[in-house]
């Protein structure tokens, strides 16, 4: 059975930051966790820090995460390889940077600019044809959960997203659930509201991919992920690691969550 064993730490900086808030905040983060005593190959091997820079940052973050062990990724791509499409940035061009990830469907895509399931399944798939990994975000507004619709939401979303995919690809695919009432608004989920939804995704990877597959597949929880609750939600079995919004872009808060992590693993 593949259980997954190291936990997905990831920092989502949305748009925020200039080149040098940048820089020092990855190197911040780095001296901080550093400065524990733990090396990055340790930690690595327990929790895995990914931090996910505005576009015209990446280079910059790339060369301070990789001196400390960080991932990188960015926060979405366009599903066309190449070509006339102004504005847009591929997966080649992201590999390039030295991303490892992509995170696709995030809810803001969704909902403030107008993104559809077909979308971002497209962009799953150009993900993994460029050799990046998909962190694909799923999630139900608060209508969608008051009316009693968050399965029937979650279910076309995920279906929709891995539709087509190997089993060779969906080895590399982690799924985010971000129920869209608790990003950015300090409702976070209960460790209940969320386990509920991570283990029904994961009975839906497991009709799709099988069990063994679905099991070893990090489902990560974001939402108001703070220092304060972190832990809580991290001890949950069904939660393998946090995307973290705002409590990324204060290095403090962040090594904080992570601290957490490495805990909940320890303990
Ligand atoms: P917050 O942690 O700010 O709620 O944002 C969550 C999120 O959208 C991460 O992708």
């Amino acid at each position: 059975m593949g259980t997954p064993t190291v936990t997905f730490i990831a920092g989502n900086w949305k748009m925020h930051t200039d080149r040098d808030e940048a820089k020092s905040l990855a190197t911040s983060l780095g001296e901080q966790l550093q400065s524990e005593g733990s090396s990055p190959a340790d930690r690595s091997s327990r929790v895995e820090v990914g931090l996910f820079p505005p576009y015209p940052f990446l280079c910059d973050v790339g060369e301070i995460a990789e001196r400390f062990g960080f991932r990188l990724g960015a926060q979405d791509m366009y599903f066309e390889p190449v070509g006339a499409f102004t504005g847009e940035v591929s997966g080649a061009m992201l590999a390039s940077t030295g991303c490892r990830y992509v995170i696709l469907g995030h809810s803001e895509r969704r909902h403030v600019l107008g993104e559809t399931d077909e979308i971002v399944a497209r962009k799953v798939r150009a993900a993994l044809a460029s050799g990046l990994a998909p962190v694909i975000c799923v999630g139900e507004t608060i209508e969608q959960r008051e009316a009693g619709n968050t399965e029937d939401v979650l279910r076309t979303q995920i279906e929709s997203a891995v539709d087509g995919l190997s089993e060779n690809d969906f080895e590399k695919v982690t799924v985010a659930y971000e129920p869209v009432w608790a990003i950015g608004t300090g409702h976070t989920a209960t460790p209940d509201q969320a386990s509920d939804a991570h283990a029904f995704l994961r009975t839906r990877l497991a009709d799709r991919f099988g069990a063994d597959a679905a099991s070893a597949c990090r489902i990560l929880y974001g939402g108001s992920v703070k220092p304060d609750n972190a832990k809580t939600l991290l001890a949950q079995d069904e939660i393998q690691g946090a995307l973290v919004g705002g409590a990324s872009l204060q290095a403090a808060s962040f090594a904080d969550i992570v601290r957490a992590a490495l805990a909940v693993h320890t303990s």
